[in-house]
């Protein structure tokens, strides 16, 4: 079922950390997603779904790598039958229960690698990944190569992901920023995590198996591109969005940056 190593890892990493995000959310925000999908969604992919997906009632929506199911919650609220996809069965617990509160119906929740969808072929009118998915992912073509598998012809894939320029920065205590890794190097890169923080031990040439490690993956915008031409999408619009807190960009410079990359891809 899984891919490799690397996904199985951060399979075991998302377990671990699915109670702590379950226990951060004091906002309770996925409670308001499904009546509000401003929660979920940043304002450019509310403009996407509605320029080119337009009304979701009744259509088959698939959100792949759904964590939170912020979005998941969001595209029920919008009338779409979803189906919700993530790798850790916590995750999807905690979703699970979630949806069960708030009586949504119409949403089937299913434990899958992204890479290996155990979904049949040309049954969704609209694909999305719900914010920073591919940093877990080793091959995107395999990833986007399942999205573009299970979309009808002539139907959408959204994703969003934190942009890649933040993603090789790190901002220090005294808000400067650092480089973390050069723009070229993709990774895997491993990390050690813990409930209380994660810490960077370098690059990996290989997964071992063991559960307080997850591998990461620094895609460039080229990747996500190419990517998505690769395995039959013709890209329709790619948005940077600003960062919420520009305003404060010469005190910290992290800020100064694009915030996510998001894009909007069509099956052929
Ligand atoms: C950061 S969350 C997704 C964004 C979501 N908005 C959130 O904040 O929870 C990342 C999710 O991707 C899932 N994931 C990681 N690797 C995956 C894979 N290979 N296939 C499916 N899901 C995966 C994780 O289990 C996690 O729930």
């Amino acid at each position: 079922m899984y891919l490799n190593n690397f996904h199985e890892n951060n399979r075991m990493k998302w377990n671990i950390a699915a109670e702590r995000w379950n226990s951060r959310d004091i906002s309770g925000g996925w409670k308001n997603c499904h009546r509000d999908p401003t929660i979920a969604f940043h304002e450019c992919e509310l403009e996407f779904i509605s320029s080119f997906v337009g009304d979701l009632t009744g259509k088959r929506v698939c959100v792949l790598g759904s964590g939170d199911n912020y979005t998941t919650f969001a595209l029920a609220g919008m009338g779409a039958e979803v189906t919700s996809v993530d790798i850790s069965e916590k995750q999807l617990e905690i979703a699970a229960n979630r949806a069960k509160e708030l009586d949504l119906k119409n949403i089937t929740f299913v434990r899958a690698d992204v890479s290996a969808l155990p979904l049949e072929s040309e049954s969704y009118d609209f694909a999305c990944s719900s914010g920073v998915v591919a940093i877990w992912i080793s091959n995107l073509d395999k990833y986007y190569g399942e999205a573009n598998r299970i979309l009808k012809q002539g139907s959408y894939f959204m994703i969003s992901e934190t942009h890649p320029i933040r993603r090789i920065l790190k901002q220090e205590q005294n808000d400067r920023l650092s480089v973390e890794y050069h723009y070229f190097n993709n990774g895997p890169h491993k990390y050690e995590y813990s409930l209380t923080d994660g810490k960077g031990i370098g690059v990996a040439d290989e997964a071992v198996v063991q559960g307080n490690i997850q591998y990461e993956f620094t895609w460039r915008i080229s990747d996500y591109v190419n990517s998505m031409i690769n395995v039959g999408f013709q890209v329709q619009s790619l948005q940077e969005t600003k960062s919420d807190h520009i305003d404060q960009w010469k005190e910290k410079g992290m800020e100064a940056l694009p915030q996510a990359l998001v894009l909007i891809s069509k099956k052929l």
